[in-house]
């Protein structure tokens, strides 16, 4: 059983976190797929479509979370991912109950909240 243990470190080793290779988790496909749908979002011209990328972006960082969720790891990183998503996760719902009550410019505006997570968090990742 010992002589599997590198094996299993040198496949952790090669996922995870941006500079925080120890992670087991890659959240990097998700990422960049919210990275579209959110700009979709922030471009968008109409309620519906904004509310339709939003969605889009939430459920895709609660993939992410839940993937984070039941990793075996759960040390720092992890637990500074979830605390980020948490937060990003309460802005997305607020931006969206924003569109479904037609409070279109209201909920363009709240953008804003998320924005600053993305900077906030994806700094905190890098340290
Ligand atoms: C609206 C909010 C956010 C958007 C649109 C967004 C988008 C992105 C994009 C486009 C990337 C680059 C992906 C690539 O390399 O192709 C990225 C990377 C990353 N983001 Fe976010 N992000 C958001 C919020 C967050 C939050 C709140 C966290 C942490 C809690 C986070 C954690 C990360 C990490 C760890 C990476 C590096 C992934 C890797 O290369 O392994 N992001 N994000």
């Amino acid at each position: 059983m010992k002589k599997f243990v590198p094996l299993i470190c040198a496949a952790i080793l090669s996922l995870g976190f941006a500079s925080q290779v120890q992670a087991e988790v890659s959240v990097k496909a998700e990422m960049k797929a919210m990275g579209q749908s959110f700009k979709a979002a922030d471009s968008a011209k109409d309620a519906a479509t904004l509310k339709k990328e939003l969605v889009t972006v939430r459920d895709l960082a609660k993939k992410t979370q839940a993937q984070v969720l039941a990793s075996r790891q759960q040390g720092k990183p992890e637990q500074t991912y979830l605390e980020g998503i948490g937060k990003l996760l309460a802005a997305l719902d607020n931006s969206i109950a924003l569109a479904d009550a037609g409070k279109f410019d209201a909920a363009k505006a709240s953008l804003a909240r998320a924005k600053e997570l993305r900077s906030e968090y994806h700094k905190k990742m890098r340290d």
